[in-house]
């Protein structure tokens, strides 16, 4: 489903312009369609249904309650990777039941807050990390389900800050080690495994690395199954499904679950899977006012008045999104300029040497694929309140979180006695 679509020469999310919402609701705002979200979901359920599995949407990529109980509603697990997410889910209405906890470094607290309301497995990044799920779940007198997070070693040719199944990552426990911490694991008293785990990075375009990190680790799960023959359920195969920006061609749904079905089958385990730019990505924008135009000798900038502190994937990685006027019309004379917001900070910016309609001041621009990692990535940096969100099903929209205010900017800060 393509959400966002002109129709008379105004930009649509599926039944309503966002020129309506901009009106209402003021910019920076980020729009997301709840049809395509539910759909890339649908898409890769349906993909995989010869397949005994469950999604579980990466709350990273967007953690908005909405989209979180969108999701649960259609029937998703979690990937969570701090007790905060696991909040969010709990108090969209997700199932616990259904959550896998990732990351290199939960707290105690965390995994007992974890425990208390039952995830379905932790996924282990170290053997420290193991010794401590194993003494809180003892202290609480239980038993942690666990899942080694396995290294392959498996190059997924994606930007360098978001490959993490290659030898030198902080992530996981390599293939060659991880087999001696399964044995360490199966002797401790407060744990139980539960399935073995690999996520090699995100933005990944091609199937061939998941079906070489998959093959690499077969023998290891027969050996892991060797060691808890009874509780061994899961494979669990993590995210990364590329979503396209530009010009990518990334596998489908139903292309990625041909290439990695004939592997994952033979396993006879659940199959998790822990996607989070491929349901959201493409199911938001950012949409932005432009301020001003401003000319320099050698070049055009056109200042809007969303910031990277809204959107900071171009600067931090030098991602590309599209930017697109909100109104056709604007659309036909093109400039090339640079897209920049307020922010004092050259690094400050949503596209460079772009080739754009030749919008005006206040003119509405809508920066696409800002689904994931956009709203969750914001900062308040130059003390700049956070955009709103809104939703929306076919013609139907409503807020869902609203701007801050710069009221929010200092709630939360005092200042010393010694200073009143
Ligand atoms: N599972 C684990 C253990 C992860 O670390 C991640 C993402 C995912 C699943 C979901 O990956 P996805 O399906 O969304 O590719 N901020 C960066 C992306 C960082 C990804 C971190 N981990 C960006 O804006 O591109």
């Amino acid at each position: 489903m393509n959400a966002f679509q002109y129709r008379r020469g105004e930009l649509h999310c599926e039944g309503v312009p966002l020129r309506r919402l901009a009106e209402e609701f003021g910019t920076p705002l980020y729009v997301y369609s709840q049809g395509h979200i539910a759909g890339q979901y649908g898409d890769l359920h349906k993909a995989l249904r010869s397949l005994d599995h469950l999604i579980c949407f990466a709350v990273k990529a967007n953690s908005n309650l909405a989209v979180l109980r969108a999701l649960a509603e259609a029937g998703t697990g979690f990937d969570i990777v701090s007790g905060g997410e696991l909040y969010r889910v709990a108090q969209a209405g997700g199932d616990p039941r259904k959550c896998v906890f990732s990351g290199v470094g939960k707290t105690r607290d965390e995994i007992e807050y974890a425990l208390k309301l039952g995830i379905y497995m932790f996924n282990v990044e170290s053997e420290p990390e193991l010794r401590r799920i194993s003494e809180v779940a003892r202290c609480m007198g239980r038993r942690a389900p666990i899942a080694i997070r396995v290294n392959p070693g498996v190059d997924p040719d994606t930007h360098h800050y978001i490959s993490t199944g290659k030898h030198e990552s902080k992530f996981g426990i390599s293939l060659r080690e991880a087999l001696d911490v399964y044995r360490q694991a199966a002797r401790l008293d407060g744990i139980k495994i539960r399935g073995v785990q690999m996520h090699i990075g995100s933005q990944i375009t091609k199937t061939a690395p998941f079906v070489l990190a998959i093959r690499k680790l077969l023998r290891l799960i027969e050996q892991v199954r060797g060691i808890a023959p009874r509780t061994l359920q899961s494979f669990d195969m993590g995210g990364g499904l590329g979503i396209r920006y530009r010009d990518e061609r990334p596998p489908t749904a139903v292309e990625f679950a041909r290439a990695v079905m004939p592997h994952l089958k033979a396993m006879g385990l659940r199959i998790l899977l822990e996607p989070g730019r491929f349901i959201v990505g493409n199911g938001g924008v950012l949409v932005t006012r432009v301020v001003h135009i401003k000319r320099t000798p050698v070049k055009r900038f056109v200042i809007v008045d969303a910031a990277m502190n809204d959107l900071i994937r171009p600067s931090l990685y030098g991602s590309y999104h599209e930017i697109i006027p909100v109104t056709a019309k604007a659309a036909r004379r093109k400039i090339t300029a640079d897209v920049v917001g307020p922010v004092c900070e050259s690094g400050d910016f949503l596209a460079q040497e772009r080739r754009l309609a030749a919008v005006g001041e206040n003119a509405l621009l809508a920066v696409m694929s800002a689904g994931a990692y956009g709203m969750v990535m914001a900062s308040n940096y130059n003390a700049r309140p956070r955009p709103a969100e809104v939703m929306v099903k076919g013609s139907r929209y409503e807020l869902v979180r609203r701007r801050e205010s710069v009221k929010d900017l200092v709630s939360g800060e005092t200042i010393p006695s010694w200073l009143m």
